[in-house]
């Protein structure tokens, strides 16, 4: 087996090398960053008749809210998620992509940890099956969600499945018309899928009456998604991102990078990237390492956000629900505000109007530098890879690997050997359609 590399050179498979870890070395604990962040997280504005806090504390397990400020260090994650971790691929390889860096005539060392190797094809995976069992073990039985490119409720309806649970997903409906086979795969789950925004809800309706070709967003599945939850007794409403236990249960992934790392002879990280919206694919991969940063090694954080939605480079850092119906509360974070209505990009997991409160503080802070790609730049970058590392990554991750591509090539200009490390988040194998409207 040969990988051509872009300007046909053929190189020998022996040249890829991929970290991998055992079974046993799958983490047992998540790793609470809260304790390391600069500054504490502002408070939040809870606006809303009756309370978010009320709302939640009706809707989501109580186990999930106090992960969102657990007061130790490591939290245990329970046997059976970890069992089930184990059985949906993780942990995932960590591969040197000596191809790449050969295309990129750079020598900057490039590593991708490769969440795209999931059974369900991202990260989203890992703590859907954490939210999925804390459900279960506090007697709720349906799941109710969101999701925008379809990856998080991929994610979820295989949990649901996985703990014995019903599941309602409601999908951005611009997504949906974009990626139907992602709505199948949800469907062969038994979970029952609606397009965003639906005539099932109050809001749903309301919005189609203002707008009837209304193509949805995160915050319009929100907003219906809480709202049938509240509709529907014994379900839980989970969440893809945003929120802090999300991040919390994500840091599997930066914990296993070190180990990689650490396998692969390196020192650490130079620089780390992931594409970005609410940040939990970000913050779990790269904020296990904020502890090295504060003893004095010098990393560089990046999130990549898609030009659709440039609330990270261009929005306002304000007070903002994340919903159009304002369920949620109002937190500190930056936002393109809530009526923005972003293009139907393929990135379909970048285009929500805000980012979480965690990493806009990061970026307010300037822990997190973030940079802004165009879509085709994100495509051409994820053909690269493919063509030379020889798999595909999703449009949300096609960011994060067209700015490790900008940082390999200033690598280069400058002279130096950087060690970057670039978070594949997920596979781009549904997104194919996508990748052949802009570029084939
Ligand atoms: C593959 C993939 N990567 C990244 C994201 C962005 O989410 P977050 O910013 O929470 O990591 C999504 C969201 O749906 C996604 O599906």
């Amino acid at each position: 087996m040969v990988f051509i590399a872009d300007k046909g050179k053929v190189m020998s498979v022996k040249q890829c090398l991929e970290y991998r870890l055992t079974e046993e070395q799958l983490p047992a604990q998540w790793y609470n960053f809260l304790l390391d962040l600069p500054k504490a997280l502002p408070p939040v504005e809870d606006v809303h008749v009756p309370p978010s806090a009320e709302i939640m504390a009706r809707i989501r397990p109580a186990e999930l809210l106090r992960q969102n400020a657990p007061s130790e260090q490591w939290v245990d994650i329970p046997a059976p998620v970890r069992q089930r971790l184990l059985q949906v691929g993780r942990p995932t390889p960590l591969r040197r992509a000596l191809a790449l860096e050969a295309a990129l005539q750079t020598r900057a060392r490039i590593y991708i940890k490769r969440e795209d190797t999931l059974v369900t094809g991202s990260f989203k995976v890992g703590t859907a099956l954490a939210q999925a069992y804390y459900a279960r073990e506090e007697g709720r039985d349906c799941l109710i969600s969101e999701t925008g490119a379809g990856q998080w409720g991929m994610s979820l309806a295989l949990a649901s499945q996985m703990f014995g649970l019903k599941c309602k997903i409601f999908m951005a409906r611009c997504s949906m018309e974009q990626k139907r086979y992602r709505e199948h795969y949800m469907r062969l789950l038994g979970t029952e899928v609606a397009p965003s925004p639906s005539r099932a809800t109050a809001i749903g309706r309301r919005l189609l009456e203002q707008r009837p070709d209304h193509p949805g967003t995160m915050g319009t599945a929100i907003s219906e998604a809480i709202e049938a939850a509240l509709a529907t007794p014994g379900s839980a409403y989970l969440s893809g991102s945003n929120v802090n236990h999300v991040h919390l249960h994500q840091t599997l992934l930066g914990q296993e990078t070190r180990a990689q790392l650490a396998l692969a002879g390196e020192q650490g990280p130079d620089q780390m990237i992931a594409c970005v919206s609410g940040g939990s694919n970000l913050c779990g991969f790269m904020l296990p390492f904020l502890r090295d940063k504060k003893e004095g090694r010098t990393i560089s954080f990046l999130g990549a956000e898609s030009t659709a939605a440039p609330r990270l480079t261009q929005g306002t850092y304000e007070y903002c629900s994340s919903d159009p119906a304002g369920y949620t509360p109002r937190v500190l974070a930056y936002s393109m505000g809530p009526d923005f209505i972003p293009l139907p990009v393929h990135a379909g997991g970048l285009r929500q109007h805000n980012s979480s409160p965690l990493v806009s503080l990061l970026k307010k802070e300037g822990v997190l530098d973030a940079v802004a790609i165009e879509e085709h730049e994100a495509f051409e970058a994820g053909r690269l890879l493919l063509r030379t590392e020889g798999f595909l990554v999703a449009p949300e991750s096609a960011h994060a690997m067209a700015a490790a591509i900008r940082a390999a090539a200033r690598a280069r200009e400058e002279d130096r050997e950087p060690c970057i490390v670039v978070l594949g988040s997920g596979s781009g194998m549904l997104d194919l359609e996508g990748y052949r409207q802009v570029l084939l």
